[in-house]
């Protein structure tokens, strides 16, 4: 199938590692320019320059930290004169797995308001900073990246996931007539960098029996970035190998 994403452009926040550099790179591949932002500087380059060698695409990179409106508006305003518009926003910048991950006498409010300023509220600046660009041109795809953990109690940081799911519906909610698809990607435990080898290949207790590779969700978000995912707005694809035996409809 051909997505149709040749000549778009993107900006995929948090795109210099892990899962979102691997979409990055899957965007890149069909013919998606990129912007790439995060907060380290060094990190970000040297991304950029993997990618675009690799792909031979456009990759820019532009620090950000989305904790800030500030700097999302400047970093927005910058990707529109480097690529001269914005079709798709990938919303990922966050640390995985969250800051309160202990239990409720060792957790603090602070950083339970930190991962919220991140992870919601961070997702909630982009968007508003890149909509009315989509909204001009009447097309857009806003992809969220949620995590399972939206669907199973344990961490307190797990929260910012479920928040996720209202975010998305209601973007989707109030942008959907002008040509913009809202999704949310519930990623599970995801091989990166950062996953050893022995973790990687240890089998998994999912449906495919292994843990999902981070290219394989950059494979689910460009589909959800295409015009081919029109008929999907405002949902939840769960991007885990079939985690749990929990039955939705
Ligand atoms: N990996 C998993 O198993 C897994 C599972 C479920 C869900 N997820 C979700 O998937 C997303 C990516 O996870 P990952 O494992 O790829 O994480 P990662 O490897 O730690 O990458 C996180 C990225 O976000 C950037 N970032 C963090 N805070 C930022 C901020 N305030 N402003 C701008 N950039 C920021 C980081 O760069 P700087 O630090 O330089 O800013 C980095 O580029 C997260 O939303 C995570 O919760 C991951």
């Amino acid at each position: 199938m051909d997505l149709q994403l040749s000549g778009k452009k993107a900006i995929v926040t948090g795109g210099s590692v892990g899962i979102g550099k691997a979409t990055a790179r899957e965007l890149a591949k069909e013919g998606v320019d990129v912007v790439i932002c995060a907060r380290r500087e060094d990190v970000l380059k040297q991304a950029a320059e993997e990618l675009s060698a690799e792909s031979g695409r456009r990759i820019v990179p532009i620090v950000a930290d989305t904790t800030s409106a500030e700097s999302v508006s400047g970093m927005v305003r910058r990707a529109l004169d480097e690529l001269g518009g914005i079709d798709i926003l990938v919303n990922n910048a966050a640390a995985p797995g969250g800051l309160v991950l202990g239990p409720l006498d060792e957790s603090e409010d602070v950083d339970l308001l930190s991962d919220i300023d991140t992870k919601v509220v961070g997702y909630f600046r982009c968007a508003k900073a890149v909509a009315p660009h989509m909204r001009a041109r009447g097309w857009g795809r806003i992809i969220n990246i949620g995590g399972l953990a939206a669907r199973n109690a344990g961490t307190f940081s797990g929260l910012r996931n479920a928040a996720l799911v209202h975010l998305t519906k209601t973007l989707s909610n109030q942008l959907g007539a002008h040509g913009i698809n809202v999704n949310l990607v519930h990623p599970g435990a995801t091989i990166t960098e950062r996953t050893s080898a022995e973790a990687a290949s240890a089998p998994l207790g999912n449906d495919i029996g292994r843990m999902v590779d981070a290219a394989e969700i950059g494979y689910v978000v460009a589909f959800l970035a295409s015009p081919k995912s029109t008929a999907i707005a405002g949902e939840v694809v769960a991007a885990g190998g079939g985690v749990g035996s929990a039955v939705y409809q």
